[in-house]
């Protein structure tokens, strides 16, 4: 089994969490995280933990273990010559132009990744694929470090996808269900999968450390990823025949979650779901099933999505028809931005299509969300919409630094994030100062809505027909 002393990793947000866990929890390795962009590595050194990232509990490992054992540098050749074991962590989004534009993986960043320790490598190394990619892409890396190596120079390729979720990076990383490990089934992968096993061994037990074949592996991740957005689709498709019906989709998700074959987790409704992965990994699904001839297939997964564009659509009508049909020149106040409590990140967040849909309404736009940069929130919506000019934007769209600076003077009151400070605002003071009658639309079933009533709101849940 080879020896991993030294682990570099090549950075972003699956690489930081995953490897300073790891640095963490083995003391006796090495581990560097290296990056090409300098103000991103100078933000992980930052003496006060200004991290590039919040998650929490992030910052109680660097400080631990930043300086002892883990490292941050831009010195991208020097990390992956000193590795034993390199965990390549790039940018895999979807393909924008080309073949596959709007469903396929851009593998340009693993492929430049992959290129460059070919060329830099001195020695033999373990090459591990984090990213999530299609199927098969451990084969074109394996092919590509097979070309280019200098002599002596052996690669063993793994794949070993991260099944963290944002917000919970690092208890997820401390507990995981399982660690999945693909290789290839020849006597050299099979010690490459077992040293790298040794390494989660540090912390995981060795029954939740998974070892298969490479294929399986990166299937595993697309699939984990497809089933995990097809059970909010679901709940979400349930919660519009409640809101039809009169039922109420916590007591349908709750009952239905009571079958062990089912079991109750991933099945809260909710205005759409959003970050970085679940849409991206199911159009890969997507393109792998029409690629392999699988038309059926492919549209099986397709609807996955689909759903969750109308959930998103559904929403914004819902808010345009109870404020009487227009919401032209109306205040409306949208509480939190990122794609779930507990993270910065914007990624595909629901409440990037929410105000697009009011902005086109000409509705008077008020945001808040206690982690989200503003600069993030402006370049968002200018994405979004790239047909208005940002100024322009700005003159009904404003950024707000409290809820109830949000609030103040709004016809309505949208809960986009299922942030928990949005449940202890002082509502009454939130009633106090809204137009009336003052409405509230909640997208998370954050909120006490009896409550709400009581103090006088008009109140719309998601999923729940009144
Ligand atoms: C997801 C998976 O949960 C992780 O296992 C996976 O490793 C990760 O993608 C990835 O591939 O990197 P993440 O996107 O961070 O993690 O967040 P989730 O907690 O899965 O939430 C995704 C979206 O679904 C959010 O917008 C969330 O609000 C929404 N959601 C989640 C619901 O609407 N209802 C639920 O019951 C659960």
């Amino acid at each position: 089994m080879p020896a991993v002393n030294k682990i570099c990793c090549s950075r972003l947000y699956v690489g930081g969490p995953t490897c300073a866990v790891i640095a963490l929890k083995c003391p006796h390795l090495q581990v560097t995280i290296v990056d090409l962009n300098k103000a991103r590595v100078d933000a992980w050194n930052s003496p006060d933990f200004n991290l590039p990232i919040y998650e929490p509990g992030l910052e109680d490992v660097i400080r631990e273990a930043r300086g002892r054992n883990l490292f941050f540098s831009t010195d991208v050749d020097k990390g992956i010559q000193e590795a034993d074991l390199i965990f390549v962590s790039v940018n895999t989004p979807t393909k924008k132009s080309g073949v596959g534009a709007g469903f396929a993986a851009d593998l340009n960043y693993v492929e430049l990744a992959t290129r460059r320790i070919a060329a830099v490598a001195h020695s033999s190394k373990i090459v591990v694929e984090k990213s999530t990619v299609p199927c098969r892409t451990a084969e074109s890396m394996r092919t590509i470090l097979e070309a280019n190596s200098r002599p002596n120079c052996h690669f063993d390729i793994l794949s070993n996808p991260e099944f963290l979720a944002e917000g919970t990076a690092i208890s997820d990383l401390f507990s995981p269900d399982r660690v999945l490990i693909g290789s290839l089934q020849t006597t050299e992968g099979r010690a490459a999968c077992s040293a790298l096993a040794e390494v989660y061994a540090n912390w995981v037990p060795k029954n939740n450390i998974l070892t298969v074949g490479l294929w399986s592996s990166e299937l595993s991740k697309l699939a984990a990823n497809a089933m995990l957005a097809q059970r909010i689709s679901s709940v979400n498709a349930l919660s519009a025949i409640c809101e039809a019906t009169g039922a109420n989709i916590d007591e349908v998700a709750h009952a239905v979650g009571r079958d062990s074959r089912i079991g109750s987790k991933f099945l809260r409704a909710s205005v759409g779901f959003g970050g970085s992965c679940f849409q991206k990994d199911i159009l890969n699904l997507v393109y792998l099933s029409e690629s392999l001839h699988l038309p059926e297939v492919a549209n099986y997964w397709r609807q996955v999505v689909v759903m969750n564009e109308y959930q998103k659509k559904r929403f914004s009508k819902t808010v345009v028809d109870t404020l009487f049909n227009t919401i032209t020149g109306k205040h409306i106040a949208v509480l939190g931005f990122a794609f779930k409590a507990d993270t910065g990140d914007t990624r595909e967040s629901a409440a990037i299509s929410l105000i697009r849909d009011f902005h086109s309404e000409k509705a008077l736009v008020h945001i808040y969300d206690p982690q989200v940069e503003r600069e993030q929130i402006w370049a968002d919506l200018a994405e979004a919409n790239p047909f208005t000019l940002l100024d322009a934007m700005k003159k009904r769209v404003t950024i707000c630094s409290s809820a109830l600076e949000a609030c103040k003077n709004a016809e309505a009151v949208v809960i986009a994030t299922e942030w928990k400070e949005f449940r202890d605002i002082d509502w009454e003071a939130v009633y106090q100062g809204m137009n009336k009658p003052a409405f509230v639309f909640d997208g998370r079933l954050l909120l006490d809505a009896d409550a709400l009533r009581k103090i006088g709101f008009k109140v719309t849940v998601i999923g729940r027909g009144e």
